[in-house]
């Protein structure tokens, strides 16, 4: 009965754009309709059979019709709603927003604070988030206690708030248009100006929408793409579809202070990898020789190589070659460098041959980097008897980084253990295993970390058996 007319049509108006979800007992069936909007009954509701009211931020929902649009028209998103505001003189007006920091609207592109038309210039409206405020009863202890040290009236005001599509966020945009119960996502990746998705079969009737939304609300980003699921199998770049912007697939990212440039749509690149590529990076010291057999554009070569380590870089792709190459000028790197165009296997059995007995007598570490998850496990056998013509030594060995794909329940001991089949020598003990990710449900990325046995540098031929190894 207190409650004035003005605040009992709000509390009317919002019981409608909110959805009350309470927990009732089975028994305590009780009608929420009456209660809901009067608030000395909603508190004796709450007190007799504690229903726990819990509202949700449906007020922002745009309008229904919108359900089903598979063209994006942004002027179907415009809505009034109805926000709560209190009239605070400008003298006091930035101490108050600062007080009220919990209870003041937070929308993108909404202002906190408008000009009271209705007042003289002294005067604004200070915009309240209708979610945590319906009465002057919802501000916290030390709010109310700052409105009273500013003399700020104790009047709550009604605002007519237009929302437009710029207001919304990409996931509210997105919930109100793709058919409601099914998974709604606009989770991408980010390389460069490009959004990359993997869209489900269900999203793909409003993926054009779906692109422009994660566009428009994603500064920066001037391309979305989706990543079919056809994985070329040979270099690992994904087959994409342009959702919307433009169709440039050069995309220029930073990653651990260096730069790199290449065709999105035609190289392996995964913004993922960053903390593994510096892991490793930051155990090669100046002086070091570094064996990348699967380069990619360069990002454990050209971090190394700035390190001041001699790189020598490898990758069959010849996309990945050209922009690795153009990498290296580009971050200044190319004295420190040397590519090849190669297979992983030629590169072993070729330059990284020639060059490793030298490397074996000097006192700098030297390091091989295999990260091609799927198959470098199967490639070590390239390094049985590599060396077997030269004499043996057990100095300076190799430290080899040997990344595989693990399916299995105990993905270290599978590693390790096809690692050693592959090599013809038993790494168990002999090596160490990091988990790198998780890349799939019940598939991780490892790495095997172990320094190349003499065994199997320079075993004979008629060695090459793997006796030793169980499978
Ligand atoms: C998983 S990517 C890793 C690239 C880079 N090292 C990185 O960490 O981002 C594997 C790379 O191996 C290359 N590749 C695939 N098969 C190859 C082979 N047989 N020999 C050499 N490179 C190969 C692909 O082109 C791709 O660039």
């Amino acid at each position: 009965e207190n409650s004035s007319n003005k605040q009992f049509a709000y509390r009317n108006r919002l019981y409608k754009q909110f959805v009350v979800k309470a927990t009732i007992h089975a028994e305590l069936l009780v009608s929420l309709k009456p209660v809901a909007v009067h608030q000395s009954l909603w508190s004796e509701a709450r007190l007799v059979f504690s229903l726990k009211p819990i509202m949700e931020p449906k007020l922002y929902r745009p309008p229904l019709e919108v359900r089903g649009m598979t063209s994006l028209d942004k002027e179907a998103f415009t809505q009034t709603i109805t926000v709560p505001a209190l009239r605070v003189s400008t003298g006091v007006l930035n101490k108050v927003v600062k007080s009220l920091k919990k209870s003041t609207i937070q929308r993108p592109g909404v202002p906190r604070v408008i000009q009271d038309k209705e007042e003289s210039s002294d005067f604004r409206l200070v915009l309240l988030d209708p979610h945590r405020v319906s009465s002057l009863s919802s501000f916290s202890e030390a709010e109310a206690e700052a409105l009273r040290s500013f003399s700020v009236a104790e009047e709550l005001h009604y605002y007519e708030l237009k929302l437009t599509y710029d207001n919304l966020k990409s996931e509210e945009v997105l919930e109100a248009v793709l058919p409601q119960g099914q998974d709604v996502t606009s989770a991408f990746s980010r390389v460069g100006h490009i959004a990359h998705m993997n869209l489900r079969d269900h999203q793909l009737p409003y993926k054009n929408l779906i692109g422009q939304v994660i566009m428009d609300k994603n500064p920066g980003v001037t391309c979305v793409v989706n990543k079919t699921n056809i994985i070329d199998s040979t270099y690992r770049n994904f087959k994409m579809e342009v959702l919307a912007g433009e169709e440039n697939m050069v995309a220029k990212v930073k990653e651990n202070g260096v730069t790199y440039e290449f065709d999105f749509s035609r190289v392996y690149w995964n913004p993922r990898l960053s903390t593994e590529h510096q892991r490793v990076v930051q155990l090669i010291k100046r002086g070091d020789t570094v064996f990348d057999v699967f380069a990619g554009v360069g990002p454990f070569a050209i971090p190394a190589a700035r390190l001041g380590a001699n790189v020598l870089a490898n990758d069959l792709n010849p996309e990945s070659y050209r922009w690795l190459q153009h990498n290296c000028k580009l971050n200044k790197a190319e004295s420190k460098v040397r590519s090849f165009n190669l297979d992983g296997r030629a590169f072993i059995q070729g330059p990284l041959k020639q060059e490793l007995p030298a490397l074996l007598k000097g006192k700098a570490s030297v390091h091989v980097v295999m990260n091609l998850p799927a198959l470098a496990l199967e490639f070590l056998d390239a390094f049985r008897g590599l060396l077997h013509q030269e004499t043996p030594t057990d100095e300076n060995l190799p430290t080899v980084h040997c990344y595989g794909f693990s399916k299995n329940d105990d993905p270290d001991t599978d590693v390790v253990k096809r690692a050693s089949c592959s090599l013809g020598f038993p790494l168990e003990n002999r090596c160490s295993v990091h988990f790198v990710r998780n890349v799939a449900p019940n598939k991780d990325m490892m790495c095997v970390r172990f320094i190349l046995p003499k065994d199997v540098l320079y075993c004979s031929d008629d060695e090459h058996t793997g006796e030793s190894v169980q499978q």
